[in-house]
């Protein structure tokens, strides 16, 4: 029906009906309503596993619909054609955006702050400020675009309970920003098992157009899984269904064009011994989901942060600290030349007046 008209033009997602779709009409619409599946996105980042148990159908059937949805997403040029130029590439790497960790030091780590259409990942052991990263990103995520931010809301998912929005608030203060409308800008999930957590990422999409968030924390995403499927026979179980969520992030993160952080934890369990106490928990699942995997680590009164796994970063390191303003550079840090600035990161280096020359190599002596 509408299809002609909308093939050729660079409609907004928002203009698409799920009944725009071949195949789809009234009866399937309420069907997929009733399903959780309101409009066309929801429907082509489905699985078909899932669809087909939400509107009782085969799982070809759902297969079919769910291929219809890409189809028309393509046809409108919402959804990537699936081979593209790197021409092309590059110009949709260009509508990517970059948010400030609130730290200089960890945002030359990251070339510039956490990436949107990407899934960032930041590991450690408890108490190396994971969930303080998590909780500047809240504050640096509401500021204007050429300062570092995303001027957006954040949805943030606490599978821990440890958000705290007094935190938030003194972030806030401690950065010379009005708490108010920052706390208003972040909506907070507090999630009790792994069956929840499934459930919200499942319909993560509605929650991030609702919301117009265009960073998606999860602290963590792991932990709820881990606890609750234990056993070795259990664990096939649990990669499957980690999967299938990570999956699902990264299609979020590509086609709404957001960031989406998560935390993990290292492995520490006695049969580690002979292993690396420095892995991340989620085994390959996690390790091949992730865009980019950042290493957290307690060094004194200080952080270390390590880049462990990206496409295209250097496999550099870099410290922090965490402050009042939540993560921060530590105070006699020059920053690294050259460097992508945010007006964001308050250090004491941008209150000496600007870039050195010389960048400080220093060894971590703790290890
Ligand atoms: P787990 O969730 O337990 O795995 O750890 P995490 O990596 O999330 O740790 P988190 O980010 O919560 O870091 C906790 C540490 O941050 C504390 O031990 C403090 O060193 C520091 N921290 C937390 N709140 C404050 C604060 O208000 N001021 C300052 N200066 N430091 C804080
Ligand atoms: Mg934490």
């Amino acid at each position: 029906m509408e299809n002609e008209s909308k093939s050729n033009a660079n409609v907004a997602i928002i203009d698409l009906d799920i009944q725009d779709i071949e195949g789809i009409g009234p009866t399937t619409a309420k069907k997929l309503k009733d399903a959780g599946i309101i409009s066309v996105m929801d429907l082509a980042v489905a699985s078909a596993e899932e669809l087909s148990e939400g509107i009782n159908a085969t799982k070809e059937t759902a297969a079919s619909f769910i291929i219809s949805a890409q189809k028309l997403l393509r046809e409108t040029n919402v959804l990537d054609k699936e081979f593209v130029t790197a021409d092309d590439a590059l110009q949709k790497r260009r509508s990517m955006l970059r948010c400030s960790t609130g730290s200089y030091a960890l945002d030359d780590l990251l070339l510039g702050g956490i990436e949107t259409q990407a899934l960032t990942e930041f590991y450690g052991e408890f108490g190396s400020g994971k969930s303080q990263v998590c909780h500047t990103l809240c504050v640096t995520a509401k500021q204007p675009v050429e300062a570092g931010g995303l001027n957006s809301s954040v949805i943030y998912i606490d599978t821990e309970g440890t958000f705290r929005p007094e935190r938030v608030e003194q972030i806030a203060r401690s950065r010379g920003f009005e708490p108010t409308e920052i706390l208003k800008s972040i909506a907070v999930c507090k999630v009790y098992n792994s069956s929840h957590l499934e459930l919200i990422v499942k319909d993560l999409g509605k929650y991030i157009d609702d919301f117009k968030a265009k960073l998606v924390v999860i602290d963590s995403i792991i932990s709820l899984h881990r606890a609750e499927f234990a056993g070795r026979g259990t664990l096939a179980d649990r990669q499957q269904r980690l999967n299938g969520m990570l999956h699902k992030l990264i299609r979020l993160a590509e086609i709404y064009n957001i960031a989406i952080v998560i935390t993990n934890q290292v492995q520490s369990s006695p049969d580690t011994f002979f292993g690396d106490p420095t892995k991340a928990t989620g085994g390959n699942v996690l390790g091949h989901a992730s865009t980019y995997r950042i290493y957290l680590r307690k060094s004194g009164e200080n952080r270390i942060a390590k880049m462990m796994d990206s496409p295209y970063h250097p496999y550099s390191d870099t410290r922090f600290t965490v402050t009042e303003k939540g993560a921060d550079d530590i105070e006699e840090q020059t920053p690294k030349k050259g460097s992508k600035r945010s007006t964001v990161a308050t250090t004491a280096s941008k209150k000496k007046g600007g870039e050195e020359e010389e960048e400080e190599e220093e060894e971590d002596q703790q290890e």
